[in-house]
């Protein structure tokens, strides 16, 4: 009985470790394509290509439910997919509308029309591929009015991170926010619109300063998936949990551990 969790990388780990923390019960599958990440540099064509083969895998591995948990494939590549249809008994779910959701003060699923929420400056942290599919303020426009979303595409963050060198990792966190801030100097709140940079939450918000609200998805999402499993309950598949990588597992685990400050084990998918 497991829920397929997908990342490009170690990102999604942010969303699994906190849904693990909310579902003590449920089994959880996590893919890593390590070996074609970053997904956030490539076009979208091929991020629509590796995300459903991997979908398909977890599919196959008895998951039902699958969750992108990496904002550029479900910038890039969730809406087609779902757009040509998925198996019968299968979904597949993206990581935007329960942040979205959260930030504009909104129930899950609530669908009623556009409204003016409290936040009006929002600066949004993501992969150039998610900033430039504008995902993300398409989906805002469905729920709030009159807000306004400075983007700032972090390119070389997400190597970083997969790389382990986290100097360089909060460098650069360093200079975005810079370069953000001269774009828009007092943003209300911040999304980290990247599951890898929740492992830099601390410098994000810093360089932001305490007075910006910080949202990242994990426990948004975590929430969210515990909400519709309760409405689904056959959505909990019948595959068995674990971690899988298309990368060398003993790379992999060593640096999954180091971020979950658990003992971590992948296999090659
Ligand atoms: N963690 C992913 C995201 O949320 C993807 C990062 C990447 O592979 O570039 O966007």
């Amino acid at each position: 009985m497991a829920v397929g969790i997908f990342d490009s990388g170690l990102g999604g780990l942010t969303v699994l470790n906190a849904a693990q923390k909310h579902l003590p019960d449920v089994d959880f599958l996590y893919y890593a394509d390590n070996a074609h990440a970053p997904y956030g540099v490539r076009n979208a064509d091929d991020i629509y290509q590796l995300t459903r083969k991997a979908v398909q895998d977890l599919w196959a591995r008895g998951c039902n439910l699958v969750i992108l948990a990496c904002n550029t494939a479900s910038a890039a590549a969730l809406r087609r997919m779902q757009e040509e249809g998925v198996p019968e008994g299968k979904r597949v779910l993206g990581v935007f509308v329960p942040l979205i959701e959260a930030l504009t003060e909104r129930q899950w699923g609530d669908n009623s029309p556009p409204r003016e929420v409290a936040v009006k400056h929002v600066a949004l942290f993501a992969t150039p591929a998610t900033v430039s599919s504008r995902a993300f303020q398409r989906e805002l426009a469905f729920r709030a009015i009159g807000v306004d979303v400075e983007a700032q595409a972090c390119g070389g963050v997400v190597d970083a991170i997969e790389e382990g060198d986290m100097i360089l990792a909060e460098a650069l966190v360093r200079s975005h926010v810079d370069a953000l801030k001269r774009k828009m100097p007092e943003p209300q709140a911040a999304i980290l619109g990247c599951t890898h940079y929740p492992l830099m939450a601390d410098a994000f918000q810093k360089a932001l300063g305490q007075d910006v609200q910080v949202f990242s998805q994990g426990d948004l999402v975590a929430e969210s998936l515990g909400d519709y499993l309760q409405r689904h309950p056959n959505m909990l598949g019948d595959g068995a949990g674990g971690f899988v990588t298309t990368g060398k597992p003993s790379f992999v685990s060593d640096r999954a551990t180091q971020f979950l400050r658990r003992q971590i084990a992948f296999e090659a998918a």
